[in-house]
């Protein structure tokens, strides 16, 4: 009876996860690579916009019929939307939870702030914010139309995204994002694979080259089109 009642309060394998530091680095880790690749088909994505309204809003369509038959309309956008909604929540909840241990688990005599944590662990915190409230913007923007710059139409997102860096404010808020997301992304995929068990002597310089090449691509491609659309290329 005793073994039973022993055995009835043993913390489930996902609990266990959930509690544990590394188990929230993991957690981290592989929400952040789902994120990443989401990242890169989109950022392929947008450079269809040097090839005209017809490709981009063609793509943006296609986007919606994905998986059709075989799926009703929009269910695989759906799908996509709510694996990247789960890891965005995952992802933040995990740092949050993270940063908090990490300042409980800190002697209490540091006088200076910057003392207690490192640079890189105050950029991804902060890139972490500033990217939180990009996504926020972005939505309502491009997606929603809320707050967008001209008049929002539904179904022509080349326009829309043509009005938005139209406007000084649009180039700098996705500029300055996009320059986040790629310092954010360096240290990042270098931290995942750490967790995740890929780093050894040999492989560390491969995952160094790996992290920057990839930083630098994504953020070349996301700032192509603010650029793209400043300099007349697209218009
Ligand atoms: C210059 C850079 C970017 C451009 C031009 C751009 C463009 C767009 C457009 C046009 C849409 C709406 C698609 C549609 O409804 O058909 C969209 C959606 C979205 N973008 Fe971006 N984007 C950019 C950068 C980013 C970045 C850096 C992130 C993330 C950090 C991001 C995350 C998203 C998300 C999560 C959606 C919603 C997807 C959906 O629910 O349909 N975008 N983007």
């Amino acid at each position: 009876m005793a073994l039973a009642t022993q055995t009835d309060r043993r913390p489930s394998a996902a609990r266990t996860l959930w509690d544990s530091t590394v188990g929230k680095k993991t957690i981290m880790a592989v929400s952040g690579l789902i994120m990443v690749l989401y990242l890169l088909a989109h950022m392929i994505g947008n450079l269809k916009i040097f090839f005209g309204a017809g490709q981009f809003n063609g793509y943006a369509h296609w986007l919606r019929t994905l998986g059709e038959p075989f799926l009703h309309h929009t269910w695989a956008l759906w799908i996509i939307r709510v694996v990247l909604a789960v890891s965005v929540v995952a992802h933040a909840v995990c740092a949050y939870q993270l940063s908090r241990r990490d300042l409980r688990a800190r002697p209490v005599g540091y006088v200076h702030r910057k003392a207690r944590t490192s640079y890189a662990t105050r950029t991804m915190r902060w890139g972490g914010v500033i990217l939180g409230l990009f996504v926020v913007w972005h939505l309502l923007d491009l997606t929603t139309g809320t707050v967008h710059s001209g008049g929002f139409q539904p179904g022509h997102p080349y326009q829309n995204v043509v009005d938005t860096f139209s406007t000084w404010y649009g180039d700098v808020i996705y500029i300055v994002a996009v320059l986040a997301l790629g310092l954010h992304i360096r240290h990042g995929f270098w931290s995942a694979a750490q967790t995740l068990g890929a780093g050894s002597r040999t492989r560390d310089r491969v995952l160094k080259t790996t992290a920057n090449a990839l930083a630098l691509v994504l953020t070349a491609g996301f700032v192509a089109v603010p650029v793209g659309v400043m300099t007349g290329i697209v218009s």
